[in-house]
């Protein structure tokens, strides 16, 4: 299982654009995916493409109330900030365990600092957009206190809606490279077929297949794919079960010592 938190220190970055760019690009690649938004004015069925009369179900809805959008499973749970029991209910359903093969994805509105604190020590990785404004880099240093130390190495960070015909953006984002070094895993241009897609009601990938901002985020995903693997990798192995070696064999029950 990865867990991905989504949340930013500002509202409007790009969260959860991205967290549903992320859930479409992992199941393009066949991977099962769960996305739970925490948010209580949920912009997430509409970066999904779906009307905006849709509400995801609860996360412990019925099993014929689910919502799915190319195999996404899309659920709701905007109690969880103030639930003292959502850690522990997500950790039930088993939807935090190791062994499960699922991807999922939580987009935490950036309002919601205490959820994203109690979520971070389960996160495989905590995905962070920023947009390349005074407003969003003055807000970091408060961020980075209150997530607490050590944080900052399971976050990514992204620069979002960025305009390259901009000096103060090109410079906040030389800045925020410098600051965050590797940790800064891309930039997502601001492109305006991403609310035209919201418009028509339609995934970015539908509406405009070529775009800039569907580009962007399709490496960004590629990215934190590779650095999911990675994590894999590095993570403990269970020792393998010993072998008996030939002529090894004692008789159930009976040590050779004995
Ligand atoms: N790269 C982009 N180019 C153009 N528009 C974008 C881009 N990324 C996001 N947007 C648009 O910006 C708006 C805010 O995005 P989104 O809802 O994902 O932000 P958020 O951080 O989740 O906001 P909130 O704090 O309200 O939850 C949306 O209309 C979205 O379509
Ligand atoms: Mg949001």
């Amino acid at each position: 299982m990865a867990v991905i938190l989504c949340h930013s220190p500002k509202g409007g970055t790009g969260t959860t654009f991205l967290a549903a760019q992320l859930a479409l690009a992992f199941a393009d690649r066949n991977r099962d995916v769960t996305v739970i938004s925490t948010a209580m004015n949920d912009s997430l069925p509409l970066h999904l493409a779906l009307p905006p009369a849709v509400t995801l179900p609860d996360l412990e809805g019925q099993a014929e109330d689910a919502v799915m959008v190319q195999g996404i499973d899309l659920r709701n749970c905007a109690r969880a900030p103030r639930d003292p029991d959502f850690v522990p209910m997500l950790q039930d359903a088993g939807l935090l365990s190791p062994a499960s093969e699922r991807v999922l994805i939580i987009d935490v509105p950036s309002g919601e600092r205490g959820l994203a604190q109690r979520l971070l020590p389960f996160a495989s990785l905590h995905l962070c957009a920023l947009t390349p404004a005074p407003d969003c880099v003055a807000l970091l240093p408060q961020f980075h206190e209150e997530l607490g130390e050590g944080a900052l190495d399971q976050t990514l960070f992204l620069v979002n809606c960025l305009d390259e015909t901009r000096r103060l953006a090109r410079h906040t984002t030389a800045f925020l490279r410098e600051l965050f070094g590797a940790n800064l895993i891309g930039r997502v241009r601001q492109d305006e077929s991403v609310v035209e897609a919201l418009a028509m009601l339609q995934t970015l990938g539908r509406y405009a297949p070529s775009s800039a901002a569907l580009a962007d985020v399709t490496e960004i995903a590629e990215h934190v794919l590779l650095r999911l693997a990675a994590q894999a990798e590095l993570a403990p192995q269970p020792a393998p079960a010993q072998q008996p070696q030939t002529g090894d064999i004692a008789p159930a029950g009976k040590s050779r010592a004995a």
